[in-house]
């Protein structure tokens, strides 16, 4: 299955008021590292369809760099799941602990702003098949959440 990693050095400019990293400058390098997998199974511009529930589990100290590892978990037919899993390492230690991890769904557009059929993707190891089995499972959930956001706005 595809993947991607991508790796970003916390800066003073990251920080929220009490100094450790704003939990929402995570939440952009997830959805790019997350993207960056996406767009490379695709070979085509993604979009951010849906991001599922995020918790953060440590605080992320300014000068630590934040490691990002994504993973296509499953191609449905125009969108695909994303799996992403976050670390921090310690510069001065190379110690590494665990942050968040996070399902997006991506949806690949072609330069005319329609939907493109993706390429399929096999999953061959166990550890790939169990994902590929939850994400069918994970997109249930999500579909019945966005028909009730969709059926709110109809009021
Ligand atoms: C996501 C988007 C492309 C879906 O388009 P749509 O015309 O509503 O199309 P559909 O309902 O047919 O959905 C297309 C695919 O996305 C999936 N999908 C749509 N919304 C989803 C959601 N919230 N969660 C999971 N999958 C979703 C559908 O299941 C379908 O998958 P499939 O083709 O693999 O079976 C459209 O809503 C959009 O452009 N949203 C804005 C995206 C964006 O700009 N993101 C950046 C944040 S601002």
């Amino acid at each position: 299955m595809t993947t991607a990693e991508y790796t970003a050095w916390t800066q003073p400019n990251d920080a929220n008021a009490l100094g450790t990293l704003f939990g929402g400058k995570l939440m952009q390098w997830v959805d790019l590292a997350a993207a960056l997998a996406a767009s490379r199974h695709a070979r085509a511009p993604v979009v951010t369809a849906s991001v599922d529930y995020m918790t953060f589990l440590r605080p992320v100290h300014i000068g630590q760099l934040v490691l990002l590892k994504s993973t296509v978990n499953r191609v449905f037919k125009t969108s695909m799941e994303v799996g992403v899993k976050v670390w921090v390492e310690d510069m001065r230690t190379g110690e590494t602990a665990h942050v968040s991890s996070a399902y997006l769904t991506f949806v690949a557009i072609d330069v005319a702003g329609k939907r493109v059929a993706l390429p399929q993707a096999v999953p061959e190891t166990d550890i790939e098949k169990r994902r590929w089995e939850h994400a069918g499972e994970r997109r249930e959930y999500r579909l019945q959440l966005r028909q009730r956001a969709l059926d709110r706005e109809k009021g």
